[in-house]
């Protein structure tokens, strides 16, 4: 029987006593989605799990993104996986290096938003015993209910405009990302996206705070200055301490987490000789608004 073991910190639960690699059960799944709302962050450890497992397991959620603005490598059998990874064959990066070293929520730039990301360890570095390369989150349930009244009403029915090339440039000028410039056919793939600055979660039904500092680049209608100062309360506000929570990743964890109901980052304190390897998958917010999947945990 499937059990959920709540970390006892702001985020987090350990699933145990359910196999991956097998076709889920209705009520195991039900019980996974409700985590996913409770808890925002799920591990699963001692996983034996392939690339398509680890799709068939995502896939369960909702559509998968491949890549944002490429196409998909034909040569690989499941191109949605991707590879996080600073490995190099042949002198290149077998995948991206440096993905996700800031705070952001992923997908919100595309008008179908994220809604789970779905991680596997298969090498975490190591050093004087312990586990680098952590993914540390902030519970943007609890910051919705922390917000300020005033702040709460100013900004009831307010818009977010999110971007993707925010992150990306933000990478690649203050981060020292070695990322290519992307191309203007790059730019136009990814227009800006409009999403609401408070979002009702599907699965709690409570408010969240849906910003993130790596896309939402202004908010609509308002006077850039005005927009400006705003978004960078919010995104001071989002990160306070009391709000955070750091996965310690072991080999064979599978880690997925809730986009809508926290923000993250991958956090980069080791070097290039130590090695992480992470498959990943990012899916979308193509199921979880019809009422009837969102039910399912509901019943769970
Ligand atoms: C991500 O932002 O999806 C990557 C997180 C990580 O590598 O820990």
């Amino acid at each position: 029987m499937i059990r959920v073991e709540p970390t006892g910190a702001v985020l987090g639960a350990a699933i145990l006593d359910v196999d991956l690699s097998k076709p889920m059960r209705d009520d195991d799944f039900r019980i996974i989605l409700r985590a996913l709302g409770d808890h925002g962050v799920l591990r699963f450890p001692n996983q034996d799990l392939n690339p398509g497992d680890v799709s068939r397991f995502s896939g369960l959620f909702g559509e998968i993104q491949g890549n944002p603005i490429g196409k998909a490598d034909a040569k690989r059998e499941f191109p949605e996986v991707g590879i996080l990874s600073n490995l190099k064959e042949n002198g290149q990066y077998i995948g991206s290096p440096d993905a996700g070293q800031d705070w952001h929520t992923d997908m919100t730039y595309r008008d179908v938003t994220g809604f789970v990301n779905v991680l596997y360890g298969v090498r975490i570095p190591m050093r004087d015993g312990k586990p680098l390369g952590g993914t540390e989150f902030s519970n943007m349930h609890m910051v919705y209910d922390a917000l300020p009244a005033d702040i709460k009403t100013r900004l009831d029915g307010a818009i977010g405009i999110h971007d993707f090339t925010k992150f990306w440039d933000h990478m690649r000028n203050d981060r020292g990302s070695q990322r290519p410039a992307l191309t203007e056919e790059q730019r136009r793939m990814r227009p800006p996206v409009p999403h609401p600055i408070f979002l009702t979660h599907p699965i709690t039904g409570r408010k969240v705070l849906y910003c993130n500092p790596g896309f939402t680049d202004r908010i609509e209608g308002m006077p850039r200055p005005e927009s400006d100062e705003l978004l960078a309360y919010l995104f001071e506000f989002q990160l306070r301490d009391q709000f955070r929570y750091t996965n310690h990743w072991t080999e064979k964890d599978l880690l997925m987490w809730d986009n809508l109901g926290t923000i993250h980052r991958a956090i980069a304190d080791y070097g290039p000789d130590e090695i992480r390897l992470i498959r990943r998958c990012q899916v979308m917010a193509t199921k979880i608004f019809d009422p009837g999947f969102a039910r399912l945990a509901q019943a769970a």
